[in-house]
């Protein structure tokens, strides 16, 4: 299997809280999108390593942000409308 595989063709709008960490999805195997679930540890490197990994995002303020969901955005964890090309 290819990673990152599209969970999503459109970004997921989530309210966020400041100071709180949230971890996104990068692989798109999680069923907790677009938050991570562990399911990237399945798929290892030859030496047992794990190919994807969660990313860990943060704000300052309370708000909402649009998280990616196709995990093609050039804008890391959050939607810059990639998925308008897919
Ligand atoms: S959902 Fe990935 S760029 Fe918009």
């Amino acid at each position: 299997m290819k990673l990152p595989v599209i969970a999503d063709k459109s970004p997921a709008k989530v309210e966020v809280k400041a100071g709180q960490k949230y971890f996104w999805c990068s692989c798109g195997l999680s069923q907790k999108q677009p938050f991570c679930d562990g399911s990237h540890k399945e798929y290892k490197d030859g030496e047992g390593k794990p190919l994807m990994k969660s990313v860990a995002f943060e704000v300052k303020e309370d708000g909402f942000v649009y998280f990616c969901n196709c995990k093609k955005s050039k804008n890391g964890v959050l939607c810059d409308g990639s998925h308008n090309s897919l």
